[in-house]
């Protein structure tokens, strides 16, 4: 029996929130929403896989959550929640960690980046992450999950694990009944012209709610219209003019960074940018860029900014998504400890 269409993302409230974060994920949730059933989760037990203080913590779940609805996520249509309010994710993450194969975690890029020469000295919890994120996925059986690019190998190794749970369990899931494999194969979503946006400083490096390297570097979501367009007009760039196709971008990473943020807020493609803008010098992009940009993004700084000011509706909100994230969680993780083996 084929699964029926499920949508779950996550973002972690581990530091500010920014351009790449909206355009490689949030602003892809929308749309979504009109055509699945889709799961919004702000993954705050991700974030403790490194050091958080309490309050930044709570300051930044509100964050997100906040960027959620001012990007135009509904919380009647959608279900948004943190993460540590339904348990049954690190219950399932726990089984999963017993599935997956030290091997597996162990060729996790991200993991690699982020430990570097001081692997001995991370949480444990860091080398495990990719397993709850399997865990967040498949408590809900989800089919489609839309991220950057950065999350494609934490992605490859969810369907491994999915598809091992079905193979090693595979006699007590027919032995209950299922039809077939217990968890789908989940399908990446990474689509659109800003899949990977890149640092302003440097368009080879990722732009990072790390990157500590230089403010200029990266575009906050709560960013005033002044340093947006302060940033964007000190972008990196080279001396030629925008071509006029695609392909002349290619050894050009500061210009098809730029190019491909204005695709994805325009929500056009860099084909059509390019048919605009080729032949054009960055004196005329980049200020249509930066007042292309400040549009889309100083009206949701704004709303975000009230909605902080006030958390009432954004607790309410991630209360309410909670419990009804929590009645399919608990239906799914009393089947799964069944199958298991567990004993109740
Ligand atoms: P996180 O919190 O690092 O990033 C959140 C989302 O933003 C995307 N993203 C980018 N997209 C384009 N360009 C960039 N420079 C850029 N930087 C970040 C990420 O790809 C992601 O979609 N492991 C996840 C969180 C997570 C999750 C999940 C995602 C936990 N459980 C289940 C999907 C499903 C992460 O660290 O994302």
């Amino acid at each position: 029996m084929p699964f029926p269409k499920r949508v779950f993302s996550g973002i972690q409230p581990s530091g500010d929130l920014h351009l790449g974060n909206y355009l490689g994920a949030i602003k892809r949730f929308v749309p979504l929403q009109d055509e699945f059933d889709c799961i919004y989760c702000v993954v705050d037990m991700h974030a403790i896989t490194v050091w958080q203080e309490p309050e930044d913590l709570k300051r930044r779940t509100y964050e997100v959550a906040a960027a959620y609805l001012a990007a135009g996520l509904d919380p009647k249509k959608s279900i948004i929640f943190n993460q540590s309010q339904v348990a049954e994710h690190a219950e399932l993450a726990w089984v999963f960690n017993c599935v997956a194969r030290m091997g597996w975690m162990a060729r996790m890029t991200q993991f690699k980046d982020k430990a570097g020469k001081n692997s001995e000295n991370v949480s444990l919890g860091l080398f495990a992450y990719p397993s709850l994120m399997a865990a967040d996925i498949l408590l809900y059986k989800t089919t489609h999950v839309p991220v950057g690019e950065d999350q494609k190998q934490h992605l490859e190794l969810t369907r491994d694990i999915a598809a091992k749970f079905n193979h090693d369990f595979s006699a007590s899931i027919a032995a209950r009944g299922h039809d077939g494999d217990y968890f789908p194969i989940t399908e990446p979503v990474i689509t659109g012209p800003a899949t990977r946006v890149m640092s302003l400083r440097d368009g080879t490096k990722k732009m990072s709610k790390s990157d500590s390297s230089s403010e200029m570097a990266t575009i906050y979501l709560m960013d005033d219209a002044d340093a947006i367009t302060k940033k964007i007009k000190k972008a990196k760039t080279d001396p030629e003019p925008l071509p006029s196709e695609a392909k002349g971008l290619e050894a050009r990473p500061e210009a098809a960074n730029l190019v491909g943020i204005y695709a994805a807020l325009a929500d056009t493609t860099i084909d059509a940018v390019l048919s605009q803008y080729g032949g054009q010098g960055f004196g005329v992009f980049k200020p249509a860029l930066a007042e292309l940009a400040v549009s889309v993004l100083g009206p949701q700084a704004a709303e975000m900014r009230r909605l902080v000011a006030d958390p009432g509706e954004i607790e309410a909100v991630l209360r309410d998504g909670a419990d009804r994230a929590r009645v399919l969680a608990e239906k799914n993780m009393a089947e799964i400890r069944d199958i298991v083996g567990f004993v109740r």
